[in-house]
């Protein structure tokens, strides 16, 4: 690293999100002078602050400590520094490609610095050929640079993913195994000392492409595993078989270990991921492609289930009470990023704008825009949507949920997509995923 100047740091972290801040300061308390940069002004003000702009647990004391002993400084316009990290976002664009403006405008903003020697590392998750992409882009029009490595104007270049797991950064930023890919052989050496810096784990090496092929091989080896499970919980309501005890029972085989079904995949990584892989080979990327779309059907199966229910009890309930359990993307967060509870709930809640939905959601304290617009969503706790609610739609296995004591309330339907009510030993006979208890007045 150079000596320390007033405006000159070690490494400059483009993007402080998620990934990006919590990347900034484990760099920052390894003893390395590092710049966070980010375009959202309200952002750069809380972190400035010494405040952490999400929730991550045990994450607040370190930053604290970073940004108070100086070590790390945030702004919003970037400053020169040895080493450049961009973790901006790369979102899929409509035609289901990665939609690759953010990582761009962040490479144009480092190009005018770049003096020679730097190394531009690309954390963003990205289809194979992006960080390729960004070198190219770095030196485009400068004839005083060049890619080619070991000269005093080279630029190095290599795409450095993330694996951590929202919610457990603290521990795994220093304990996951790490790949680093870089366009040439001392780009991965130089990416692979620097991480090494904070990093327990090893520190693989490979080429650009394959370090972005990993990243993505791993989220879509999730989303298959995933499917065949949904893909199961379809089979098995058309079968009249419960899925649940099924996986169960398949499970005890010593080489099986089939993942449990849910209402669909959300977050930002697992349900967007695959689709890189897909754009980049579609003839060859079947299975992915369908496992994305057996996933994203799983939304409009729960639907159904819910407008039959409704169809069944109409006689006796023209218009009943609908208790929404969870409407995160996974359980015990408050993340709601393509949430598919989200996306069920909003979609009944349109369609039947005469049907009161209650929603009983642990990790938040307000119903998010898309729902809180709506006059017949409301937020609830827990004991209220049991109680007054004629139908219940399980949607998220957070904590709260499986504990239920569903003995003490009287639904009229049980709609439970995460298997808790089977698994909390409740309705044992029960056969398919809606489950019907015999009294048919509620509790109000
Ligand atoms: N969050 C995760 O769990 C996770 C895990 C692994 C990989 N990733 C990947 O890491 C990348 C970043 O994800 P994230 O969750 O941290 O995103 P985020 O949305 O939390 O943060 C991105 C930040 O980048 C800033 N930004 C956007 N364009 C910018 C620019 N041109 N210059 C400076 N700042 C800019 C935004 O204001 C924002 O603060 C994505 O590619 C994502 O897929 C995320």
């Amino acid at each position: 690293m150079t000596a320390n100047r007033r405006d000159h740091f070690d490494i400059a972290v483009i993007g402080l999100g998620y990934i990006g801040l919590p990347t900034a300061a484990f760099f920052a308390s390894t003893g390395l002078r590092v710049f966070g940069y980010d375009i959202n002004a309200d952002r750069v003000a809380t972190i400035a602050r010494g405040q952490v702009p999400f929730v991550e647990p045990g994450f607040d004391k370190l930053l604290k400590k970073v940004v108070e002993d100086q070590s790390l400084s945030v702004g919003t316009s970037l400053t020169s520094a040895d080493v450049y990290i961009i973790s901006v976002p790369t979102p899929l664009s409509p035609d289901k490609s990665v939609d690759p403006a953010y990582v761009f405008d962040a490479a144009q903003s480092i190009a005018p610095l770049l003096r020679g020697d730097e190394l531009v590392i690309l954390e963003s998750t990205s289809p194979p050929g992006l960080a390729e992409e960004v070198a190219d882009l770095l030196v485009s029009g400068r004839v005083d640079l060049t890619l080619i490595p070991d000269h005093a104007n080279s630029i190095y270049v290599a795409h450095a993913p993330e694996r951590v797991l929202p919610g457990r950064i603290m521990e795994e930023m220093t304990t996951n195994a790490r790949i680093v890919g870089g366009i040439n052989q001392t780009s991965s050496e130089r990416a692979k000392k620097l991480y090494e810096r904070f990093c327990r784990n090893d520190v693989l090496t490979t080429d650009a492409r394959t370090a972005e092929m990993a990243k993505l091989t791993e989220n879509a080896f999730r989303d298959v595993n995933i499917a065949f499970a949904n893909e199961l919980s379809l089979i098995c309501d058309e079968l009249n078989i419960d899925v649940w005890e099924l996986i169960n029972l398949a499970n005890r085989h010593p080489r099986v270990n089939v993942l449990q079904p849910g209402p669909g995949v959300g977050g930002h990584c697992i349900a967007v991921d695959p689709w890189f892989i897909v754009h980049s080979a579609p003839d060859q990327a079947r299975l992915i492609k369908t496992s994305r779309l057996v996933n994203d059907s799983k939304p409009d199966f729960v639907l159904s289930k819910i407008e039959a229910t409704l169809t069944e009890i109409a006689a006796n309930v023209p218009l009943p009470q609908i208790g929404i359990f969870g409407i995160t993307f996974k359980p015990d967060i408050d993340d709601i990023r393509e949430s598919p509870a989200l996306q069920i709930t909003q979609s009944f809640a349109k369609a039947h704008p005469k049907v009161l939905l209650y929603v009983a959601e642990p990790n938040l304290r307000e119903l998010p825009p898309s729902l809180s617009a709506l006059d017949n969503v409301q937020l609830v706790d827990l004991d209220k949507a049991l109680n007054i609610c004629h139908v219940l739609v399980i949607l998220v296995d957070h904590k709260e949920f499986k504990d239920l004591d569903l003995s003490q309330h009287n639904p009229l339907a049980i709609i439970d997509t995460r298997g808790i009510v089977k698994r909390s030993g409740l309705n044992q006979h029960a056969l398919s995923q809606v489950q019907w208890t015999e009294d048919p007045t509620p509790e109000k």
